[in-house]
């Protein structure tokens, strides 16, 4: 097939659509396409989100069931773990993880198993884009490469692209459709098509020169966000120990119309992006000779920050006469951010696990995490949220505000603690006892 043809499938939307990886990034993308009438086939390794998207269910706290329920009667959704049915659809877009192994090197084995599935069914007329976050050179080095071993040709057979998805879990101001989309392609061609592709659904896309480009792009977004979010949380450390309040400092320098944007301390970096994918570019550097201090030392104060709550903790306990061991503890929020149901990489879960090891005894409340599940570091497999109650507060000896979520009434859970811990600046509109509240 022809690139012509492909655009034009694409432009009448017609063409079918793959998504590969049916987790946060790949389920709205499935969602945003059916809306503008392509027929989509979801794939995942994953049997149970398989059978549960094709049973109309969600399992996305901000992605109601019956948007999936609406897919399925639309007859224009299915979701299968059938990868020779790869073959299907005429453009693919992979959206699957890219975390770090233990020793903080990139984890390429979800992009190189999938790299593998489509190169066995790989044929003229398709287009393929990585979404998947990774180091500038993954879309050459990895499917390029691969895909060469079918004969088929780059730019001319099929077309090959990298577009990094901006997601912005429990940001209610931006959708799919509306956060702009940057694309680079292999080819000229790849990129008239991708960019088209993307047109289709999103509102503004960016082409840029390259695939290498545009996997850069996102790093840079990710390390900007890290490097000044070490910088507040260092600074954080600072003023503690001036007894100067750093959200008020925060808050007045937000007045400052230009040249100013702020980022806010926390007890430590969460989520699937922004503590995992700076170091995907400090690998690649090491390629070049090249070390890249600034991700280095952002990542030791942002990894550091839970040790600086637990030191407050005991600091808070030690002025009470206490000490953490035999101390009933309560995380509130583990979540690694407010209102999202995502416990990747939360700070929450170190500082549970330092807690425990310090001899306290742990508890957690969370609304959007009922359960929490066996992770490669972390098993609390065997713990479930306690219901925030008066009661509940009363039984602890210590809340430890980790995620502050907007659904709760910080000055009601004051009132009922003995001792709050606060790591998120939650109780700044509390009145009421504020001498049993610790900043951390
Ligand atoms: N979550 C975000 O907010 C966000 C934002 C921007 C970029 N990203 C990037 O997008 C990528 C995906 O992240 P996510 O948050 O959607 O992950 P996720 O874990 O929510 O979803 C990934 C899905 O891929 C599936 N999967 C794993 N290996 C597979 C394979 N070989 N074939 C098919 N499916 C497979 C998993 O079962 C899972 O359902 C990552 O590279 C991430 O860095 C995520």
């Amino acid at each position: 097939m022809r690139k012509e043809d492909l655009l034009h499938k694409i432009q009448s939307h017609e063409a079918g659509i793959g998504v590969i990886g049916l987790g946060y990034v790949g389920l709205p993308l499935v969602l945003r396409f059916v809306e503008e009438g392509f027929n989509v086939i979801g794939f995942d390794v994953d049997p149970a989100k398989v059978s549960q998207l094709n049973a109309g269910q969600s399992y996305i706290q901000h992605i109601e069931a019956g948007r999936i329920r609406h897919l399925r009667s639309e007859k224009r959704f299915e979701a299968t773990s059938e990868f020779k049915r790869l073959s299907e659809p005429d453009c693919i877009i992979i959206c699957v993880p890219t975390p770090l192994t233990p020793k903080k090197d990139p984890d390429l084995q979800y992009i190189e198993n999938t790299a593998q599935a489509i190169s066995k069914t790989l044929r003229a007329g398709q287009l393929i884009s990585l979404e998947s976050t990774t180091y500038p050179g993954t879309t050459d080095e990895i499917l390029l490469d691969l895909f060469k071993k079918s004969g088929l040709e780059a730019g001319r057979d099929y077309f090959l692209v990298f577009s990094p998805e901006r997601e912005d879990p429990g940001n209610a101001r931006f959708s799919t459709r509306t956060i702009p989309k940057v694309v680079g392609g292999t080819t000229s061609s790849c990129l008239e098509l991708g960019v088209s592709l993307y047109q289709q659904i999103i509102d503004k896309v960016i082409p840029v020169s390259s695939t290498r480009a545009a996997e850069l792009v996102k790093l840079l977004e990710n390390i900007y966000r890290a490097v000044n979010i070490a910088l507040v949380n260092e600074l954080k450390l600072l003023t503690d120990r001036m007894d100067i309040d750093i959200w008020e400092v925060i808050e007045a320098a937000s007045s400052k119309p230009f040249g100013f944007t702020p980022f806010y301390p926390g007890p430590g970096l969460g989520g699937h992006c922004i503590p995992i994918d700076p170091f995907y570019l400090s690998w690649k550097a090491k390629e070049f000779d090249f070390s890249t201090r600034f991700i280095q030392l952002a990542g030791e104060i942002n990894t550091s920050m839970p040790h600086y709550v637990i030191e407050k903790v005991g600091a808070a306990l030690n002025d009470r006469g206490r000490s953490i061991r035999g101390t009933s503890v309560l995380v509130l929020g583990v979540a690694y951010k407010k209102d999202v149901d995502d416990v990747r990489e939360s700070p929450s879960l170190e500082i549970m696990k330092l807690l425990g090891e310090r001899g306290a005894e742990i508890s957690y409340s969370d609304p959007f995490i009922p359960k929490l599940h066996k992770m490669r570091e972390y098993d609390f497999s065997y713990m479930s949220s306690e219901p925030l109650t008066e009661n509940t507060l009363r039984s602890k000896d210590l809340v430890l505000i980790a995620t502050d979520h907007s659904t709760i009434d910080y000055q009601w859970v004051v009132d009922h603690s003995s001792l709050v811990v606060d790591t998120r600046n939650a109780t700044k509109a509390v009145c009421n006892g504020r001498d049993r509240i610790v900043r951390a």
